[in-house]
């Protein structure tokens, strides 16, 4: 493994000690993040011992190092997946040239915009979730909560890094404007639309980190096919922690579906909001909206830009590699849902310009496999419903589906049905003030709040009632 030097204050894999122009930009950026945190991360907590899991190199045993540890002490550091040797290009235009150490000139506009986007979500995520630490459900979801703003604030460390390394006097400009750009403000909003939502409670907090991240995991692996190497092996090492965060969000929104159906079994009534539960059609509009938002994070059905992206080799397809075809797409075609006046009709388009359905197919295709999973719990039960994915073109604000109204089932419907149904199937006010009465605090140790069932098993071999965040 290439040498992480643990005395160094940013630990990494990149050899930072030896290029002393880079080290010195990290170190001026690095008073500037933890400032951001003070005031951006979670609020409060900050003084509290939190076991939590860090990367201290990218190999097996020391990716995930286990320990207790306040947050501003955590180690950010800049992991990038080991080089596979003679690696090439693998799709567009350049397919079968190596893939480059240095950012191609005639590319670097539109690579540090990449960069950039992607960058910008991860510090936006920690700016929602930043007052959730206060009604947590129990301890070890609060820890689960500030493990996942950790590793996004990593996840920006890493991007500042490229930003830093490859793009000289504007990429540090851009690093600086990732630590002012605030979600949610009218005025320097974060760049994506579902990054500027709130999080303000924690069935959304399990909802975005269902279906937000998932969609981080969807654009981190097309970026992983990247031809600029360093950008490939930075999203590489990144994915490994993402999968912690969907797995938060996957189970998080499990243990509620179980809660549920143990109160509406035990009670024999659908209403449980009585008995303190969170009903599922509330459920099915929180999942609505939280999927609809994420969907549009793909971008428009019809794209030049990530046919751009793609022949240029800066960013391929999930699972390029394994694509059975001459990964340069110039001839193929693609099928495309996608609005017809009063209908919806499925068109075939050229391969180039559909990638971004593509990949929002095999976004749409996993947010599945979740939903089958939660929908087991509820017919384990007994309990007659089943939670659905709403069609692509439900409340959309991005691509053809934003100019009609559709519903849940795929009808595109008159505005008048849409002010009378709507209330049906997004998060009413009602809905929210009854979720947000719900967050009361749990604090003791193995205590679970009345409308989330407890985990199965705890944290890396940890028994449930373990003190994940230490009280003192
Ligand atoms: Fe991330
Ligand atoms: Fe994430």
């Amino acid at each position: 493994m290439a040498g992480v030097d643990y005395g160094e204050r940013i630990p990494n894999n990149v050899n930072l000690s030896e290029n002393r122009r880079l080290h010195r930009a990290l170190e001026e950026w690095q008073p500037k993040f933890l400032h951001w945190w003070a005031d951006m991360g979670p609020a409060g907590f900050q003084t509290k011992d939190v076991y939590l899991r860090t990367a201290i190199s990218v190999d097996s045993q020391g990716w995930a190092h286990f320990d207790y540890l306040k947050m501003p002490d955590y180690r950010w550091g800049i992991f990038l997946a080991e080089p596979e040797p003679g690696r090439q290009v693998y799709f567009g235009a350049h397919k079968g040239s190596p893939a480059w150490q240095e950012v191609p000139g005639e590319y670097r506009g539109v690579l540090r915009r990449l960069i950039v986007t992607q960058g910008d979500t991860e510090p936006a995520s920690v700016e929602q979730q930043r007052f959730l630490g206060q009604t947590c459900p129990s301890l070890y979801d609060l820890r689960n909560l500030f493990q996942v703003n950790v590793e996004e604030g990593r996840h920006l460390w890493a991007m500042v890094y490229l930003l830093d390394a490859y793009f000289g006097r504007d990429g540090r400009e851009e690093a600086e404007a990732l630590l002012k750009r605030r979600s949610g403000d009218p005025d320097k909003p974060r760049i994506l639309g579902a990054f500027n939502e709130k999080t303000s409670d924690w069935l959304s907090f399990f909802m975005f980190t269902y279906f937000t991240d998932r969609d981080g995991k969807y654009q981190l692996a097309s970026l992983a096919e990247s031809g600029f190497d360093p950008l490939s092996r930075t999203c590489r090492f990144m994915l490994t922690e993402e999968a912690h965060h969907m797995f938060v969000g996957e189970t998080g929104v499990g243990r509620i579906v179980q809660r549920t159906c143990e109160l509406m079994r035990a009670h024999r009534t659908d209403d449980v909001r009585k008995l303190g539960g969170i009903d599922l059609p509330t459920l099915q509009r929180y999942l609505n909206f939280h999927y609809a938002v994420s969907l549009d994070l793909f971008g428009s059905e019809i794209s030049t830009n990530a046919a751009n992206f793609y022949t240029a080799g800066l960013k391929g397809r999930f699972e390029e590699t394994k694509k059975d075809d001459d990964h340069r797409l110039t001839d193929g075609t693609y099928q495309v849902t996608t609005l017809d006046g009063d209908r919806i009709v499925t068109r075939e388009q050229a391969a180039l310009t559909s990638l971004n359905e593509r990949l929002r197919d095999d976004y749409i295709a996993d947010c599945a496999r979740g939903l089958a999973r939660w929908n087991q719990i509820i017919k384990r039960a007994g309990i007659d419903f089943e939670l659905r994915l709403p069609h692509r073109g439900f409340h959309r604000a991005i691509g053809t589906f934003a100019e009609a109204k559709v519903s849940p089932d795929g009808r595109v419907i008159t505005q008048a049905e849409w002010d009378a149904r709507h209330h049906e199937w997004l998060p009413t006010e009602e809905d929210q003030t009854f979720i947000v009465s719900l967050m009361q605090p749990v604090t003791e140790r193995g205590k679970f709040a009345g409308w989330i069932a407890p985990p199965p098993r705890g944290i890396n071999g940890q028994p449930i009632g373990f003190e994940y965040v230490r009280q003192v």
